[in-house]
């Protein structure tokens, strides 16, 4: 009784936590700090459970002590694996584990509703639905993240499509809702145990079929779409358990990652049903007459002198820059510049990179001061006024099609303007399309000069030829 109490009031403390934690995430200066409160939160609601289960073990339960043997071996498994891999885990990598862990979530919430489909535990109707639900939901993110980060790491490379296949997953969907209502009306019965194995099949299928037809491009948008799955799917087994942790815990992470989903859509000017039925990046479905005229070159040792002397410069990083790694040395490069009294600024795409906050996650690292990088809608009307754009490892983000060619996949999306500055110099190793496998005009453009090369390699030879120059 007095830990259901204390279950009760850590599981609003830590709501309170989670909640504070992720609004200090808002900003870049108190993200870490956030990351320490909301994980606060979470141990709270761990040593909540563990104390709750204490108290059911001086019923003396041996099946419980086993369980608590259970749950403390995978606690130390569970973290053990995921303070390894995390602090190995390179940036362009991170997306995948965010899928991997999204999935582990949704799995975890998927099997508490197994035991308790199995074990026939749920008593009202209620809990069953919203247990069965829960397990539909989850079943779905396991198996969809799955895939997203097979997809993301390269070791599933083409989307599986077929004809009628919307038809073929519209119907797998149809069957898991429909034994699922079978569980629920049916509780207790001989018929229970097949139904539960073909509805948690038909579920975990579900995710698979849903995920195999959308393209890499989009997997970052579906890794999100699969988090606001996972926080729901949590949120109802919470509730289903009647345990308050678990449903608030739940309800942030899936009304964050349904914000975060329908923020990215916006930030590429599509919508969610576009993302998730419209072949995106494939190849076959580029329109467009194709760019004019050639694109020229520019040693980097050019264009980092032509860098020196102007009096201002607009640095646009994209994911090529995580590739390389090349931050530290674009930040070094960046001082010699201001040391020469150049002014830059450096620009930020809402979705340049791999994940949100891709860039200033990076340009942190190197200690770049907030103070100088910049959103998109607070510099794309600087760009006009610029002297050099620089542009290193970016593509769609500063695409013109988005504006002018409507018949381009990226049509609409909203980009930055590096084309209006007087001069602009595009780093990148070849002639590479982007990650939307689309031509990008601005390289075809009168004032775009590319500087060819690894990101890293190049920028090491701008500062060699800053330096050069002397004081
Ligand atoms: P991309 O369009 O993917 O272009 C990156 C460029 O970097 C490539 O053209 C590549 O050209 C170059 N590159 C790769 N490795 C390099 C290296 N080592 N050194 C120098 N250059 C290198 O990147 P972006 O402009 O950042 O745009 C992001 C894309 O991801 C958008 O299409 C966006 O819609 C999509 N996306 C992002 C998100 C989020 S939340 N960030 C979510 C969903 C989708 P080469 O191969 O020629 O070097």
């Amino acid at each position: 009784m007095v830990a259901q109490h204390i279950m009760g009031l850590s599981g609003l403390a830590a709501a309170v936590l989670f909640i504070f934690g992720l609004k200090r995430m808002s900003s870049p200066t108190t993200a870490l700090s956030g990351i320490v409160v909301a994980g606060v939160g979470m141990l709270l609601a761990i040593a909540a459970s563990f104390l709750t289960v204490a108290e059911l073990l001086q019923s003396g339960n041996a099946r419980l002590e086993t369980n608590i043997a259970l749950a403390i071996a995978a606690l130390a498994l569970g973290s053990g694996w995921a303070w390894w891999r995390g602090s190995k885990v390179g940036m362009t990598e991170m997306p995948q584990m965010v899928a991997l862990y999204n999935g582990m979530g949704g799995g975890a919430a998927a099997a508490i509703a197994a035991v308790s489909i199995f074990g026939a535990q749920a008593d009202t109707s209620l809990i069953r639905a919203v247990t069965a639900i829960g397990a539909l939901i989850g079943s779905v993110s396991l198996t969809g993240s799955i895939i997203a980060w097979a997809k993301l790491d390269g070791k599933i490379d083409k989307p599986w499509r077929f004809a009628g296949q919307r038809v073929v997953n519209g119907l797998v969907f149809l069957t898991a809702l429909l034994l699922g209502l079978g569980l629920i009306v049916t509780p207790g019965t001989a018929a229970g145990l097949p139904l539960a194995i073909l509805f948690f099949a038909a579920a975990l299928g579900f995710g698979v079929m849903m995920t195999l037809p959308i393209g890499g491009a989009d997997m970052p948008v579906v890794i999100s779409l699969y988090n606001a799955f996972t926080g729901l799917a949590v949120g109802l087994e919470g509730y289903a358990l009647q345990n308050p942790a678990l449903m608030i815990a739940g309800m942030v992470v899936g009304s964050a990652g349904t914000s975060l989903t329908v923020l990215m859509a916006k930030a590429m000017n599509r919508s969610l049903a576009n993302v998730l039925f419209s072949n995106f990046g494939d190849a076959a479905v580029q329109g467009g007459a194709g760019p004019q005229g050639e694109m020229k070159s520019s040693s980097a040792g050019d264009a980092a002198i032509a860098m020196r002397y102007a009096s201002s410069v607009i640095i646009i990083p994209g994911y090529g820059l995580a590739v390389a790694q090349a931050q530290q040395k674009l930040y070094e490069f960046v001082k010699l510049l201001q040391a020469a009294g150049v002014d830059v600024k450096f620009a930020i795409h809402p979705v340049a990179g791999r994940m949100p906050g891709h860039m200033n996650v990076l340009l942190a690292e190197a200690g770049v001061p907030y103070d100088v990088i910049y959103d998109m809608d607070d510099i794309n009307s600087d760009f006009a006024n610029t002297d050099v754009a620089l542009v290193i490892g970016a593509n769609d983000v500063v695409n013109p099609a988005a504006r002018t060619d409507k018949s381009s996949p990226i049509y609409g999306m909203p980009i930055l303007n590096a084309d209006q500055a007087r001069q602009v110099y595009v780093v990148k190793r070849g002639q590479g399309k982007g990650y939307s496998g689309v031509e990008n005009l601005l390289f075809f453009g009168d004032n775009c000069a590319m500087v060819y090369g690894d990101a890293q390699a190049v920028l090491t030879q701008m500062v060699q030829s800053v330096k050069d120059l002397g004081a």
